[in-house]
């Protein structure tokens, strides 16, 4: 077993097994790394030829009642500034997005009680009526069957639900007590038998994380087949339990985005904020090496700073205009285009 059998079983679409995946990772060179950016651009290109999708971003709260330990946004931490959005506010957000061109809104926030049912389905049902070709997106956490099903009908096309790591113990020690991998995984199994298309995902180099725990993760991702994948790198948030343990490193997160594109061509796979947080060039970096999304952020200015996941998060002081037009340039610079398109996923 060695890495060239590795990248070899990557390239022509076969499996590898777990200790190969957490080898690789562990002793890939930099040759390695280009040569598997390499294919799994070819891979991209081959699905998606040039273009990028872009999703709108909207932080519609930043209250959230569960205490994940890494996360700036977790109840525990008095010195979150919390607000939310109400319906106007959220549709203020889809229309200046629309006129940038966005057609699939993605509204994300924290496990926020004030957005029950009623209110949620409220909320999407007004935006589907507003703009029936556009995608809603939801990113809104663990909800229960019923919510989910009611979301769906309501016209709510995605659900974003990472599972953050795909091994129990590593998940007990992300989590508290009462949050287990157990629920998160059978959320998303009923997610994507109501129909949405499901976004599963991970932290790079969270606290604890071996190379067999990344290569479940892979594993994991070849298994649920979701039609979405977010994966970012975990960066230290300094009111958190894990302000001082170091951030994921861009080199690990270039060469799993080249590995999830390999084992999961067809894949709806962003390169993430968090990924342009640990390196100026880190959103180009993901596209070279496999990806296909960016989600600029529609969130009104003034709140931007408060939807702080994470320490020195980007594009908190930009406008949704400024933001749109540096990556148009950004993915302009690199041989790429921002495409307005749904972008649904297309099975290949
Ligand atoms: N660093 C990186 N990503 C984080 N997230 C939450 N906290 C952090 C952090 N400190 C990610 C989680 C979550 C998503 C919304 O943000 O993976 O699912
Ligand atoms: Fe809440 Fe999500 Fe942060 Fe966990 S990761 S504390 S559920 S916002
Ligand atoms: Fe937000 Fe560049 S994308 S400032």
């Amino acid at each position: 077993m060695d890495n060239f059998n590795t990248i070899k079983k990557l390239k022509n679409g076969t499996v590898p097994e777990k200790q190969e995946l957490a080898l690789l990772l562990r002793t890939i060179t930099s040759e390695q790394t280009e040569d598997l950016r390499h294919a799994a651009q070819e891979k991209a290109q081959s699905v998606f030829g040039n273009k990028v999708y872009i999703r709108g971003l909207i932080e519609i709260s930043s209250y959230c009642k569960k205490d994940c330990l890494y996360c700036g946004l977790r109840r525990s931490n008095k010195n979150a500034v919390r607000y939310r959005l109400d319906k106007a506010q959220i549709l203020s957000c889809c229309e200046t997005g629309y006129r940038l061109g966005f057609r699939t809104f993605v509204l994300q926030g924290g496990e926020d009680p004030y957005y029950t049912d009623d209110i949620m389905c409220g909320i999407v049902s007004e935006i589907r009526r507003h703009y029936p070709d556009c995608a809603i997106t939801l990113s809104l956490g663990e909800r229960g069957y019923e919510s989910f099903k009611r979301l769906y009908e309501a016209g709510a096309d995605r659900y974003l639900l990472r599972h953050e790591t795909a091994n129990a113990e590593h998940y007990s020690r992300l989590h508290p007590k009462s949050m287990t991998l157990r629920t998160r995984i059978e959320s998303l199994y009923t997610l994507k038998e109501i129909g949405f298309q499901t976004g599963a995902g991970f932290m790079v180099g969270s606290p604890w994380q071996t190379y067999e725990n990344l290569a479940e993760d892979l594993l994991f991702i070849s298994e649920l087949k979701p039609q979405m994948c977010g994966i970012g790198p975990f960066i230290p948030h300094k009111d958190t339990p894990f302000g001082n343990k170091p951030a994921g490193t861009l080199e690990t997160t270039l060469v799993l985005l080249s590995v999830i594109r390999l084992l999961h061509p067809p894949v709806l796979l962003p390169s993430t904020t968090a990924l342009g947080t640990i390196h100026p060039k880190g959103r180009e970096l993901g596209i070279l090496h496999g990806a296909n999304v960016v989600m600029p952020n529609l969130s009104p200015a003034e709140h931007r700073k408060d939807y702080s996941l994470y320490d020195n998060k980007i594009c908190t002081g930009e406008e949704a205009a400024e933001c749109i037009r540096c990556l148009s340039l950004r993915m302009k610079n690199i041989g790429y285009e921002i495409v307005t398109d749904r972008g649904d996923f297309k099975q290949t």
